[in-house]
């Protein structure tokens, strides 16, 4: 999606607005508003033009152009029907300099998850890979894994879903364990120097509008939990909480307040694999930059990266 195009449905979202004010706005020629607003009439929007100008009457259901209408977070977007993964389009991004830009896609046919694993991701989930340049340290990166999972748990509870977060950043949907089947998941990436982070992909996968029969066991979808959701307001939710919680020079230290909120880790005992050894004991909070602190038989221990298991209460 080109500039102009951007600024058009931005400007559109603002409420009715005639052409030339329009022209005024874009920098552009009445002819070209004329044209761009055509354009978004062919991808799928209701533009009536009536006394006060151009008014939106009607949003397609998903895409860039519709995801991009009213969203309030400095993003562009680019869609997808099908891909590989968002995650390595994002990174193949990364190498032309693009910056505050989110792949999204209906399905991916390649999809990665954590420790190497393999995602499935079908048509009807929200597929969503940001590709950010903070002014940050590497070492402060997890704690954006975290405010990722915040988003997807605060979204998937607007849409009717009680979802709450398994260390670091696995969403799932709350219930009696063992029956607490994963919601969505977060891969992140990056490429940096020791003081210095170049680029950071946020990979984020939910289970929106998804049979859970096409999904691998302990997962489940919001079609689910709730019925089908409206995936471009729910990505525009994402979306616009994880600009919030890690936008500008905001104090990412807020983040963990907020993933605490939300937790389903804090207070049970956990099994935590970690690459070197396994941690057993009680999650007792969570620490900047995102690392789970378990008090376990003996001490306390700071675990920085691991999978970590929910255990029944002794
Ligand atoms: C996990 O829980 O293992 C992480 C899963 C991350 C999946 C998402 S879907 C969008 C993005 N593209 C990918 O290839 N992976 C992430």
């Amino acid at each position: 999606m080109n500039e102009t195009r951007r600024a058009l449905i931005d400007a559109l979202a603002d409420g009715p607005i005639d052409g030339p004010a329009l022209a005024d706005r874009l920098d552009v020629s009445r002819a070209a508003v004329w044209k761009q607003v055509e354009a978004l009439r062919e991808a799928g929007f209701g533009i009536e033009s009536g006394d006060d100008g151009y008014r939106v009457v009607e949003i397609p259901e998903y895409g860039a152009e519709a995801i991009a209408f009213g969203l309030e977070a400095p993003y562009r977007i680019e869609y997808h029907d099908q891909i590989g993964s968002t995650n390595d389009r994002a990174r193949e991004l990364a190498e032309t300099g693009e910056d505050n830009l989110v792949v999204v896609a209906d399905e991916q046919t390649g999809s990665r998850g954590r420790l190497g694993r393999e995602w499935i991701g079908p048509s009807g989930g929200v597929w969503a890979s940001l590709l950010l340049r903070p002014e940050r340290p590497p070492a402060e990166i997890p704690v954006y894994a975290l405010a990722a999972a915040v988003a997807v748990a605060r979204a998937a509870r607007e849409a009717g879903a009680e979802a709450i977060i398994k260390w670091p950043n696995d969403v799932l949907l709350a219930g009696e364990e063992p029956t607490q089947r994963k919601l969505a998941g977060i891969l992140t990436e990056m490429e940096g120097e020791a003081d210095r982070v170049s680029w950071l992909v946020v990979g984020i996968g939910v289970n929106a509008n998804v049979d859970a029969g096409a999904l691998p066991d302990g997962a489940t979808s919001l079609r689910e939990a709730t019925g089908d959701v409206d995936r471009r307001v729910f990505l525009q939710r994402l979306l616009e909480t994880f600009h919030d919680l890690t936008g500008g020079d905001t104090d990412l230290h807020a983040i963990l307040d907020e993933w605490r909120q939300l937790s389903a880790t804090l207070g049970q005992r956990v099994r935590v694999e970690t690459p070197g050894e396994t941690i057993v004991g009680e999650a007792i909070d969570v620490q900047f930059p995102g690392s789970l602190v378990v008090r376990t038989d003996d001490d306390e221990r700071v675990v920085h990266t691991g999978d970590c298991e929910h255990l029944r209460p002794v």
